[in-house]
């Protein structure tokens, strides 16, 4: 959510800052602005919109020669997505660009509005720069005035912060968002993700949280609190493979289409013939574990969800599942003996990373299943399992879903090899079904061009209802958002036994109903449901491996002998179906409106 690059050297600043934006840009995409400072006069450029409205106002923008600059990508919190809110923002000689939410604002405003400092935006970053400037003015030394800033500010933050008084200086901090700072050979760079500085950093430091200083052309100073922190700094790939389209209409679309290859990724090494392997986790890392609680947002919480059903089923071990949001101001009751594990694709989601400190300040051990290594939540976790599903582009989640649902199944046969949940013939039965998952993600052109032709009818009438049982109603949760999030149709998962306990009353022609009909899993209950709500007359889709006699569409999967085979088949028809619906409305699907991909405010 937000994206932040910082640059100072000698090459091309404005492309550095620019293709750095671009890497970025998925996070968030309601405005762009850079600015750039040679010789003690900054230039500032900012633009509504995606990128390339930038890039289109900077085009005569010539930058040569030594420069520093600052560069961002906004997703709007404070304020409307106009160019006055965009970032940076400006005080008399300062510029700032900041991620994440400043939360005492408002007090901060009040009083510098009683001073007579004039604010221009509706945001909360503004503050920060004539809060700078106004404790530059009673202090006359710009360190100690950022000093002050930071001392002064409460929320969650990334901050780079330019000054003309002050020069070839970038002063930082990072409380809560992403910041790391990437070194090449004769330059250096800001970035909140690694994705910016790969093929033009050697390495990277990652700063924690509390970190602030500043970085000029010959020195970077990092403090946390007082003290000086040595970096330490981590190699990164050499070359950036810029994910291309490859000849996809979307990166969602690519993404479906590369689950069976990353989940094959997910699996290597790890499932193998009658045993499954977590090298990661070292040897005793389970020993006392006596219940599960599984924490993440969105999509990742979805996973979670999944897996609650395979983890009391296959490793009977107790299981909950927590909504990070709710969870982190419920006052929620750690069990001792719990083990805590978070789910999150980007590793840097504010509620869920806030969550994971929460357990860990109360004493619980904690693990991450997470797509990014290095990111906050993989740090910040005593373990963490990557779950290789490689680089996700489109904001609404697909192969991460997957991945991480596999990760947790083999976490849940881990734990049952263990302890002895399973016994042999039943754990190389689980094993078996699981390395079969990559081919049943395999996308058959025939079933795609079918999702296709059938998306037409299902573009108006007042809602969907995605339904299921058991494994099957977490993923109608996911279908239902997958397909409100890209097509802004709205949409319900549902348990199918609970339609009629209030939403059966919305049944009509006009209401479709996705039916998740497992042949393994409670088909017959699935089918009551389901005839129930076709007596009611509202449309129904059926997505099964056998036909429903008075279903008004089929979408058919194989038959499988094992629920999960048919879960992830389903999987690729849900996000299909979202994906062509979505198209056949013209949304940016891979952008889609109100949303950013790494959602780092709470
Ligand atoms: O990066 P995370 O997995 O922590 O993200 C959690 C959610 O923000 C994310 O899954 C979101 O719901 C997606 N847009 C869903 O497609």
């Amino acid at each position: 959510m937000c994206g932040i690059v910082g640059y100072i050297g000698s090459n091309n600043v404005k492309k550095a800052l620019l293709e750095g934006l671009k890497e970025l840009e998925y996070r968030g995409y309601d405005s762009a602005g850079l600015a750039v400072m040679q010789e003690g006069r900054i230039d500032v450029f900012k633009a509504v919109g995606k990128l390339n409205n930038l890039v289109d106002k900077t085009a005569a923008f010539d930058p040569k020669g030594f420069a520093v600059g600052i560069a961002h990508t906004r997703w709007a919190t404070h304020g409307k997505p106009t160019e006055i809110n965009a970032h940076p923002h400006r005080g008399d000689h300062s510029f700032v660009v900041h991620n994440g939410i400043i939360e005492n604002y408002k007090s901060l405003k009040d009083s510098l509005i009683e001073k007579g400092v004039r604010f221009i935006s509706q945001t909360d970053t503004e503050v920060i720069v004539h809060l700078y400037e106004s404790f530059l003015a009673q202090t006359k030394e710009a360190f100690r005035a950022f000093e002050l800033t930071i001392g002064a500010i409460e929320g969650a933050y990334a901050i780079l912060l330019i000054d003309e008084t002050v020069g070839k200086t970038i002063f930082f901090a990072k409380k809560g968002s992403p910041l790391q700072i990437g070194e090449g050979t004769s330059w250096r760079y800001f970035a909140s993700s690694d994705a910016p500085l790969i093929g033009v950093c050697e390495s990277a430091i990652y700063l924690d949280d509390g970190s602030w200083g500043y970085m000029n052309d010959r020195d970077i100073k990092i403090f946390v609190g007082n003290a000086t922190v040595s970096p330490q700094k981590k190699p990164l790939p050499l070359t950036r493979s810029a994910a291309q389209k490859e000849g996809f209409r979307f990166f969602m679309e690519k993404e479906i289409y590369e689950q069976s290859r990353a989940v094959g990724e997910t699996l290597t090494s790890r499932a193998l013939a009658n045993v499954v392997r977590l090298d990661e986790l070292q040897e005793g890392f389970l020993d006392g574990v006596e219940s599960l609680r599984l924490c993440a947002c969105g999509t990742s919480y979805h996973a979670a969800l999944s897996s609650s059903y395979l983890f009391e089923r296959l490793a009977k071990i107790e299981t909950r599942c927590e909504i990070a949001s709710e969870f982190r101001y419920r006052d929620p009751i750690l069990r001792k003996n719990e083990l805590f594990i978070v789910i999150s694709q980007s590793g840097e989601t504010a509620d869920t990373l806030e969550a994971l400190k929460m357990a860990k300040r109360s004493g619980s051990k904690t693990l991450a299943i997470c797509n990014v290594d290095n990111s906050s939540i993989s740090r910040e976790a005593d373990a963490a399992l990557l779950t290789r599903a490689g680089v996700e582009k489109g904001v609404a989640s697909t192969k991460a879903f997957s991945t991480q649902v596999t990760v947790l199944w083999l976490l849940a046969l881990y734990i049952a090899q263990n302890s002895g949940a399973l016994n042999a013939e039943d754990l190389a039965r689980e094993i078996n079904a699981m390395r079969r998952v990559p081919s049943v993600l395999a996308i058959k052109p025939e079933r795609h061009e079918h999702i296709r032709r059938l998306s037409k009818r299902y573009l108006h009438g007042h809602g969907f209802f995605f339904i299921g049982r058991d494994l099957f109603y977490p993923l109608a949760l996911e279908g239902a958002l997958k397909l409100k999030e890209i097509s802004y149709l709205h949409a319900e998962g549902y348990p199918a036994g609970e339609m009629k306990h209030g939403p059966i009353a919305l049944a009509d022609p006009e209401l479709f109903t996705i039916a998740l009909i497992s042949k393994n899993l409670l088909k017959d209950k699935m089918q009551s449901n389901v005839e129930e709500l076709i007596a009611r007359d509202s449309t129904l889709l059926a997505i099964s491996s056998e036909r429903l006699a008075l279903a008004d569409d089929l979408i058919e999967i194989d038959e499988q002998d094992h629920p999960l085979l048919e879960f992830f088949e389903m999987t690729t028809v849900i996000q299909l179906l979202a994906l062509e619906i979505a198209i056949r409305l013209g949304t940016d699907v891979d952008m889609p409106r109100n949303l950013a991909k790494s959602v780092t405010v709470e």
